[in-house]
């Protein structure tokens, strides 16, 4: 991909995440690490809507801005953004967005930890409710730091939903992947609560992550079903 193509992807990503109701006012933002170990980041203050490819940012490993069209700055989220870099030479982009029921959970201190749903056993795992932290200061990265290790989905306390992924469609589809199952596990607490997959059946889904569908990323494994069981 050429540069335009990955601001041009970046706008689509922004696009789809305003019109799908994740982000209202100048909320989310997006990054992507360059060829060249620099970065392209959404400018802070506007809506996603209006994002276009002239508008993004690039800065280097140290947040130093060098381009940008201008009054444009880097999003007041990017320490968060670069923690997850740093922490994790695989990750290529970097999805901050409010979807409202994955932000229901972390806005009512509660995790999506239930192994439930086949898909989202394979693809994320236990998705963890990371402490609060003050938006845009070292409180955020601080507070992700420890969960980055194994796990590519967080839900900032009362905040909104942080995915990485070795590029922006992987980082966005996780971000997608998290948004439907939060609404999938609304609906069966509606209905009595989740039934949990049984342990040699999340072997067998975990197999098939390894083997078969070559999921990127990082996974949690049993930590959860082991801590419950
Ligand atoms: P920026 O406009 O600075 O990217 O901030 C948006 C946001 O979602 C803060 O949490």
């Amino acid at each position: 991909m050429d540069y335009m193509e990955i601001r041009e992807q970046i706008c689509d990503v922004c696009h789809k995440m305003w019109q799908l109701g994740w982000v209202a006012a100048n909320d989310g933002n997006v990054s992507v690490k360059l060829p060249d170990g620099n970065f392209l980041v959404t400018p802070t203050g506007i809506s996603k809507s209006f994002i276009t490819p002239e508008k993004l940012v690039i800065i280097d490993s140290g947040m130093n801005v060098l381009s940008a069209e201008g009054a444009y700055k880097p999003s007041s989220e990017i320490k968060m953004h670069m923690r997850c870099y740093t922490e994790r030479e695989d990750v290529g982009a970097v999805v901050h967005a409010h979807p409202p029921t994955a932000t229901g959970y972390a806005v009512a201190g509660k995790s999506l930890d239930e192994y439930s749903m086949i898909e989202t056993v394979i693809a994320i795992g236990s998705i963890p409710l990371t402490p609060y932290g003050t938006p845009s200061t070292d409180e955020v990265p601080e507070a992700i730091a420890p969960y980055l290790a194994e796990h590519d989905v967080l839900l900032l306390q009362n905040h909104g939903a942080l995915t990485v992924g070795c590029d922006l469609i992987t980082a966005y589809y996780r971000m997608e992947t998290l948004e439907l199952f939060a609404k999938i596990s609304l609906t069966a607490h509606l209905l009595g609560g989740a039934r949990e997959i049984d342990k040699p059946q999340i072997d067998k889904l975990l197999y098939l992550r390894e083997n078969y569908y070559h999921v990127t990323g990082r996974h949690p494994g049993y930590k959860h079903y082991n801590n419950k069981n």
